[in-house]
């Protein structure tokens, strides 16, 4: 069906927004609006007008269709508006095929021209409007969903759909409003095949219905890009009274295995920053094309299988995601400017939950590993041109804002809270950031309005000496950073320089060396290494059969730098059966530093990619110029 024309005024008129909207970003702060969770601000990233009509509760009524890959249904919206005439939502690639009141009767809209944001639908509304029904479709553009088939599953019998809704992308399969400053509660009824689960970021099941319908509900205000749905053979193994862990019937015993400090983990994070307000928290472990390590889907963090290691090192993951149950699920940055708001404060988060677990020692190498990240991340910044995306306050406008989503958010923004912990001494810090979390529950941040009540509560009154704005908008990375340091890492470099000085990998002392010991050991071995020296290595530590995601990863990068052949068929398959972009990224880009590693790189992209989720292929596809490469006539 044809949308229904708007008369000319109306479309200039939301093209207009869109452009202002754009030159505004930064320059006001609109007031808060609502008695509750809406702190609207100018959002580049989203044509919702909030101050006009906002969403106060979604009811989702949709059927998964396997077959054809389409979600399909309708949306109803509960409205609060100031008697505005007109509702702007979010939507990218939908069919969109009705918009009616309640009662039936049909209600004027127009979608804008594709861009950017997507295409912005205005649907016209009497004044005294409080809900309307979307009927819509999703399309194959829909970059938030990824419909496998049941090869690319891990038990390989049935298909599985997973969506991914952070940074703008919820938008593809529901339309919204969707800026991270918007919050609203909802219900779903979801239909899928009778043979599989369907699981949300909301109250979950935990066995299959006869019939293939499940219902939902999240009964707390929550931002649109934390939508999430999943699909497929499905299973649930508990850990804990409020934990527990879904994946796949063949993966599950795994997962809850290797999982099984979740409940630790949210009691220690409870201590540390108030109740858990979120009920459960389960983890679902997707099919290994998930392109992120994990995503903090409010009440079910979705998860890369990449986590499984086998001896549980890598779940520093799990309280990662937990923690942005806190900061990110209920102190949301206002606009994705504020990214470092959710990913710097989680990843200080992160740190403390897992020092609390397990010992100062493994947060400090954690500290270092990541300030080696950012290291590397602000030089690459640099010397691209790019030192503006250096700083923690960013500009996004115009961008996709993923592309701004740099290690910097997390491994800079930590380092300012770690900056002010050390100032301000443990406990004040933590009453502080306690206090934070209470005080914006449910809402919306923006970077001015933290540094506002950083200044007010702990800034001021307790006299620090923090060079506060040169942290936030000033790029590179400031010298009274906290340096972490590590016992267990300076045993490493001692061991590595006795190997570089000849001594043979198996003469190493590695004696108890845990897994963040072996990457700090792989990320610093020398350059120009020969087959015989990686050789040594491999046949002594057995990295490339590791079953260690990290592990590999490292070792790989370093196979493909030093051209050691005999790596090459693990890299393939690593490649082809990974989608978690933070692995792909550095492979990718080593492989195409040389003319042979360029032509594997494509040799192995060319299979690889219809593996890949959306977010993963758009990263990959720029970095090898791939829609030109890829034309018919050259391959
Ligand atoms: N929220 C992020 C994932 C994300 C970021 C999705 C930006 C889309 C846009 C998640 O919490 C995250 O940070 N995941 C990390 C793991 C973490 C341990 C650093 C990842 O996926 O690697
Ligand atoms: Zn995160």
């Amino acid at each position: 069906m044809q949308p229904q024309a708007l008369g000319l005024g109306s479309l200039v008129a939301i093209l207009l927004f869109v452009s202002c909207g754009s030159e505004q970003e930064g320059a006001s702060t609109a007031p808060v609006t609502g008695p509750d969770t809406n702190f609207h601000v100018m959002d580049p990233h989203s044509a919702a007008r909030p101050e006009e009509a906002v969403i106060q509760h979604l009811d989702l009524d949709i059927r998964v269709d396997m077959d054809s890959e389409r979600i399909a249904g309708t949306a109803t919206y509960t409205l609060k508006s100031g008697h505005a005439d007109q509702v702007i939502f979010d939507t990218d690639s939908l069919d969109i095929e009705s918009v009616e009141l309640p009662d039936g009767k049909p209600l004027e809209y127009a979608l804008s021209h594709a861009g950017l944001l997507g295409s912005p639908l205005t649907v016209q509304i009497p004044k005294d409007a409080d809900k309307l029904t979307i009927r819509y479709a999703t399309t194959k553009g829909a970059r938030a969903l990824q419909w496998l088939s049941p090869r690319q599953t891990h038990d390989k019998q049935k298909p599985f759909l997973f969506t991914q809704g952070e940074a703008i992308l919820t938008r593809t399969w529901i339309p919204i409003q969707d800026s991270p400053g918007i919050r609203f509660t909802y219900n779903a009824h979801v239909q899928v095949p009778k043979d599989l689960l369907a699981v949300m970021s909301a109250t979950n099941p935990q066995e299959r219905s006869a019939d293939g319908k499940y219902s939902f509900t999240m009964d707390k205000p929550i931002p649109a890009y934390l939508m999430a749905l999943a699909v497929g053979d499905i299973a649930f193994k508990p850990v804990g009274p409020r934990t527990g862990v879904y994946a796949e019937p063949g993966v599950v015993d795994t997962a809850a295995w290797e999982l099984a400090d979740m409940e630790h983990m949210v009691e220690a994070a409870e201590k540390l920053y108030g109740p858990y307000r979120w009920d459960r928290y389960d983890v679902l472990v997707l099919p290994p094309s998930f392109p992120f390590g994990g995503m903090e889907n409010p009440r079910l963090t979705f998860a890369t299988p990449t986590i499984l290691a086998g001896d549980r090192s890598l779940t520093a993951l799990v309280a990662h995601e937990l923690a942005h149950s806190w900061s990110g699920n209920l102190v949301t940055n206002a606009t994705w400017n504020d990214f470092w708001l959710n990913e710097g404060f989680t990843v200080y988060f992160e740190k403390r939950i897992c020092e609390q677990l397990y010992g100062k020692e493994y947060a400090s190498m954690l500290a270092l590993l990541g300030y080696q990240d950012l290291k590397g991340t602000v030089a690459k910044l640099d010397a691209a041109g790019d030192s503006a995306d250096t700083r923690l306050k960013l500009d996004l406008t115009g961008r996709d804002p993923d592309d701004g989503m740099t290690d910097v958010a997390y491994e800079k923004g930590y380092s300012f809270l770690k900056r002010l912990e050390t100032a301000a001494g443990r406990e004040k810090f933590d009453a502080f950031l306690r206090g934070y979390f209470d005080h914006f529950a449910f809402q919306g941040m923006t970077t001015e309005r933290f540094l506002d009540y950083l200044n007010a509560k702990l800034i001021q009154p307790e006299h620090l000496q923090v060079d506060v704005h040169q942290w936030v908008y000033e790029p590179g990375i400031p010298k009274d950073l906290v340096m972490p340091t590590s016992d267990a890492f300076a045993k490493v470099e001692h061991e590595l320089d006795r190997w570089k000085n000849g001594t043979p990998a198996r003469d190493l002392d590695t004696r108890d060396w845990v897994t963040f010991q072996w990457m700090h050991f792989l990320r610093h071995l020398p350059e120009g290494l020969s087959d015989k020296k990686m050789d040594d290595l491999d046949n002594t530590f057995q990295f490339t059969r590791s079953g260690n995601s990290e592990v590999v990863a490292v070792w790989l990068e370093q196979c493909v730098k030093n051209d050691h052949e005999q790596a090459y068929d693990r890299l393939d398959s690593f490649l082809t059966t990974v989608g978690r972009r933070k692995f792909l990224t550095p492979l990718y880009e080593a492989l195409i530093k040389t003319e042979k590693g360029k032509a594997l790189a494509m040799n192995i992209y060319k299979a690889a990619r219809p593996n890949y989720h959306a977010v993963s292929v758009r990263t990959i596809d720029d970095l090898l110029n791939w829609k030109q490469m890829s034309d018919p006539v050259t391959l």
